[in-house]
């Protein structure tokens, strides 16, 4: 209160960036820590993408740029969205922005007004809420339940929406979950949708590459080309591309919208990083034959990791078809006692307990709106993993 904006109040810092920093911290006070916490990918940006952003400083292209994005990098998301997606866009309906995050931050800020509702389901990626809510709007969490794979369904969508309802955010694969939804899963929820006109769709396809086991990746547009036209396509080049830091993130959609949303970004960031931008033309028009070469050691760890987690006593973990994330239960251990003489009473304590016991950190599931949960991060090394899966057994097992 007094200097603080009462905006503020309402949001609160990233729990996973939390984690993450928590268990740097550790490590840095010489703790044996081993962090699942992070969502990125352990592997480095391919050469040929870092090669496009040393030429382009090396030819000046260090300077300011059009606010959403230069010429050749949305002919290069159009040419993406028409090779991988089937859908057709117009430079003026392409937004580039400060990675993903900003995409999403400029289209809930420009759109929302005091009052509106954003439809969730849980769990969610930490930010959608605290953005919503920065804007004066109100989450509206649609629950979902690890026995039906953490997928929303039609009907439970059909009862969020009210007249209030500006947006319904899907996200596939999920970050936490893991979880994406088939062509025929997106079809139920896109047949709601299209009988309810007022209802905008903000996808976000973060995880599209990051799929295994042949699993075919849909997005709602192409679903359903009755939504098109009410619809925010995003992506971004920091998961598939090991671009995190690059900072380039992008969405497709409606004129109107997307020039809201450049107007925002003007008076805030201006242009994303020229470098980078001219890294993410490279990365979306060069080769992609890194993308199964790595999905293949993701598919991989995620296997290693479900299989280690459903022999911990009191764990229950599927498998997410997607991401590079699992998302168990730990509701099987709670009551029990930790060495530390703490009855774990929630998925905070079992993931506090657990770094304090093994040097693991992992992530509460409350912090991504469905508990008793906790999520793992499988883009780390995969000896680091199998040893972060052997200490978490041990720790279930020691639990009284
Ligand atoms: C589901 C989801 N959407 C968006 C983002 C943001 O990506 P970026 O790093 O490009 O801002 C993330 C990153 O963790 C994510 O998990």
């Amino acid at each position: 209160m007094g200097f603080l904006a009462d905006s503020l109040s309402r949001i609160k810092p990233s729990a996973t960036i939390a984690a993450t920093n928590k268990a740097r911290e550790l490590k840095a006070a010489g703790r044996d820590v081993i962090g699942l916490g992070a969502g990125e990918p352990d592997f480095d940006t391919p050469d040929n993408i870092k090669e496009a952003a040393i030429k382009a400083i090396r030819d000046g292209l260090t300077k300011y740029t059009a606010v959403d994005g230069i010429p050749e990098l949305k002919q290069a998301i159009i040419a993406k969205f028409k090779r991988e997606n089937g859908l057709d866009y117009k430079p003026s309906q392409v937004s580039v922005g400060t990675g993903g995050k900003q995409v999403l931050y400029n289209a809930l800020l420009a759109t929302i007004n005091p009052g509106d509702e954003v439809i969730i389901p849980a769990p969610y990626w930490v930010s959608y809420p605290d953005i919503v809510m920065l804007g004066g709007g109100e989450p509206v969490f649609v629950g979902t339940t690890i026995e039906t794979g953490f997928k929303v369904t039609a009907a439970a969508l059909e009862r969020a929406i009210t007249p209030k309802t500006k947006w319904f955010i899907f996200n596939s694969p999920s970050n936490p979950s893991g979880a994406a939804y088939t062509h025929a899963e997106i079809k139920a929820l896109t047949d709601v949708l299209v009988r309810h006109p007022h209802v905008w769709i903000l996808t976000d396809d973060m995880y599209e590459h990051l799929v295994y086991d042949d699993f075919t990746f849909a997005t709602p547009a192409q679903v359903e080309p009755a939504l098109y036209e009410r619809t925010l396509t995003m992506n971004g080049v920091s998961k598939a591309y090991c671009m995190t830091g690059w900072r380039i993130g992008y969405g497709a959609g409606p004129e109107k919208l997307i020039k809201a949303m450049a107007t925002l970004q003007s008076q805030s960031t201006s242009n994303p990083s020229s470098i980078s931008q001219y890294a993410a033309v490279e990365a979306l028009n060069g080769p992609q034959d890194f993308i199964p070469r790595n999905n293949a050691v993701f598919k991989q760890r995620r296997d290693l990791i479900v299989s280690m987690l459903n022999q911990a006593r009191g764990l229950t973990c599927p498998t997410p078809e997607g991401a590079f994330y699992v998302y168990p239960s730990c509701a099987g251990t709670i009551g029990r006692t930790a060495p530390s003489g703490k009855v774990i009473g929630s998925d905070e304590d079992f993931v506090t307990e657990l770094l304090e016991a093994e040097g693991v950190a992992v992530v509460q599931g409350s912090a991504f709106g469905l508990a008793p949960h906790f999520r793992i991060s499988y883009a780390t090394a995969t000896d680091q993993l199998e040893e972060a899966g052997r200490r978490i057994q041990r720790f279930c097992g020691n639990l009284r």
